[in-house]
């Protein structure tokens, strides 16, 4: 049988240095102050890679305990996203990675031979093909849609498809937005989910501050060459000249707000020449580039999150200590 090839729903994207989505966020992150850029332009391939090397890592606690309560609770979840009629339905997965996590639900979904189609969303061509392709061996009865496109249009695109969708939004991608943003995105998603609809979305949860920390800022270095790997990357893609020895990075945590930041930061005065914006910005010694947010969140702000977008709560799937959660939830009717 053909592979299935995956949907293309994104449109292509402009070739030319000078006005790619890359060029022009770093134009205005850098012409700003403070100077900020968005960690979603860490995912090069390198910065996949890294970010696979990140998941193993002893400090990096969210990927194993998400990995742990899914498995403990692969049977009430499978059945929390299975309409209680059995009819057929999507499950679309936003972000799916290298859905290792997924398989989890995957496998036990096919061993209650439920009917479903499951449909890995992504960007990125190759994402989404890899999975695909991994699924088809290790999961040969599985049927897959995978979709490339942004996560609202695909949602857009299956809205007026018959059959109910529940939509996954694991790992802690939801703490990379800023408040407002995360809020403007939660509230695209549930516009796109009829009321049988369902969304498990994962939360890292509050912890010890020093724990939090320690998780972006392991002791080998890997979070700091992730970090540092942005500029490596508008080195190459813009004909940039940022020199990294002059770049460090650090990790904070603020434990009243719940954000967990990343930076690089200038170790010396200098100048950074970026030829595909015929631009060169100026750094003082010790100024600060922020590059990401990690947001970590309590019980009643995943409540007040999913009430204010017009969803509502329906389960919490925890792990013993409470450090990350995958929440379940439905349209307010
Ligand atoms: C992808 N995202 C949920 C990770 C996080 O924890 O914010 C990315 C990451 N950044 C540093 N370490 C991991």
């Amino acid at each position: 049988m053909p592979a299935p090839q995956p949907t293309l729903l994104a449109t292509a994207p402009d070739a030319s240095p000078a006005s790619s989505p890359l060029a022009q966020h770093v134009l205005q992150g850098l012409s700003r102050q403070p100077r900020a850029l968005s960690s979603m332009y860490f995912y090069d391939e390198v910065g996949s890679q890294l970010f696979q090397q990140i998941m193993a890592l002893p400090e990096y606690y969210p990927t194993r305990t998400e990995f742990g309560l899914l498995t403990q609770h692969r049977q009430a979840i499978s059945q929390a996203l299975t309409p209680a009629d059995g009819q057929p339905f999507h499950l679309l997965e936003l972000g799916a990675g290298d859905g290792l996590k997924t398989k989890i639900l995957l496998r036990e979904l096919l061993d209650r031979n439920t009917r479903f189609t499951y449909a890995p969303v992504d960007i990125s061509p190759s994402a989404v093909e890899g999975l695909a392709t991994s699924l088809r061996t290790e999961l040969p009865t599985l049927q897959v849609q995978p979709l490339v496109a942004e996560y609202t249009t695909a949602l857009a695109e299956l809205h007026g498809q018959p059959g109910r969708k529940a939509v996954l939004f694991l790992g802690s991608t939801i703490g990379n937005f800023p408040p407002a943003e995360r809020q403007q995105f939660l509230g695209a998603l549930a516009a796109q989910l009829g009321p049988d609809d369902r969304l498990l979305i994962g939360f890292d949860l509050r912890k010890g501050p020093r724990q939090i920390r320690a998780a972006y800022d392991d002791a080998q270095g890997v979070t700091a060459a992730f970090n540092l790997n942005l500029l490596t990357r508008i080195n190459r893609e813009l004909g940039a000249d940022f020199d990294l020895a002059a770049w460090e990075h650090f990790a904070d945590y603020d434990p009243q707000t719940g954000a967990m930041r990343s930076f690089l930061v200038s170790n010396r005065a200098q100048t950074v020449h970026i030829a595909a914006l015929e631009r060169t910005f100026a750094f003082e010694a010790w100024e600060a580039i922020h590059t990401e947010n990690s947001f970590k969140f309590t019980p009643p702000q995943i409540e007040a999150l999913a009430a204010a977008a017009g969803l509502r709560v329906q389960q919490v799937f925890s792990d013993e200590q409470q450090w990350f959660a995958d929440v379940l939830l439905a349209p307010l009717s």
